[in-house]
């Protein structure tokens, strides 16, 4: 049987820190999906399209990258997308404590929901201090993130900035 396993988040951008967590799952599951899901309370800095482009950019590099679907979601519960490709697992990246306590009502519910379970999956240490909120906010203010992020996914972001610009001008 084929072990399917989806990788959910907003990755606005995607980090490191996801890409780590990334590589982890597919060295664990046959499949790996990375589901880009779209949530109508926050207004993103990048588009769905462009966040699918740059994780999939990012993880053609990986060994493992056959194994990889990267996709979005739009469409309600996450458990519908496992339902729909037969994934029994998300994998979930936590770096502490607070991630645990934000992850755990997540997990008892997609586990009532349709019976599908949650991995937690520990990113290297180099990346504990590392989420898309602080680059954004980071990158924002002039800060150098190239620490946090490929290349790629700060060219994308500075256009979307120059375009928010350009639009809020006009
Ligand atoms: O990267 P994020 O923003 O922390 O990811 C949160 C995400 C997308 C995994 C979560 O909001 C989610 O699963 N949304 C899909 C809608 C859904 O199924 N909601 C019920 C979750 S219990």
């Amino acid at each position: 049987m084929t072990s399917i396993a989806v990788v959910p988040g907003s990755f606005d951008p995607v980090t490191f820190g996801h890409l780590d967590v990334i590589e982890r799952a597919a060295t664990i599951f046959d499949e790996v999906h990375v589901v880009v899901v779209h949530n109508p309370d926050k207004k993103p800095l990048l588009s769905l399209e462009s966040r699918i482009d740059l994780i999939r950019t990012a993880v053609e590099k990986f060994d493992m990258a056959a194994k990889i679907v990267v996709t979005g979601w739009q469409d309600g519960l996450l458990v519908e997308y496992c339902k729909q490709v037969g994934a029994t697992v998300l994998v979930k990246g936590v770096r502490n404590q607070q991630d645990i306590g934000y992850e755990t009502q997540m997990v008892l519910m997609n586990r009532s929901l349709a019976g599908i379970e949650t991995m937690f999956v520990l990113p290297d240490p180099a990346f504990s201090a590392v989420s898309s909120s602080l680059v954004r906010q980071v990158f924002h203010l002039g800060g150098d993130v190239s620490e946090y992020v490929p290349q790629h996914v700060i060219d994308i972001m500075a256009a979307a900035a120059l375009s928010d610009e350009n639009s809020a001008a006009e």
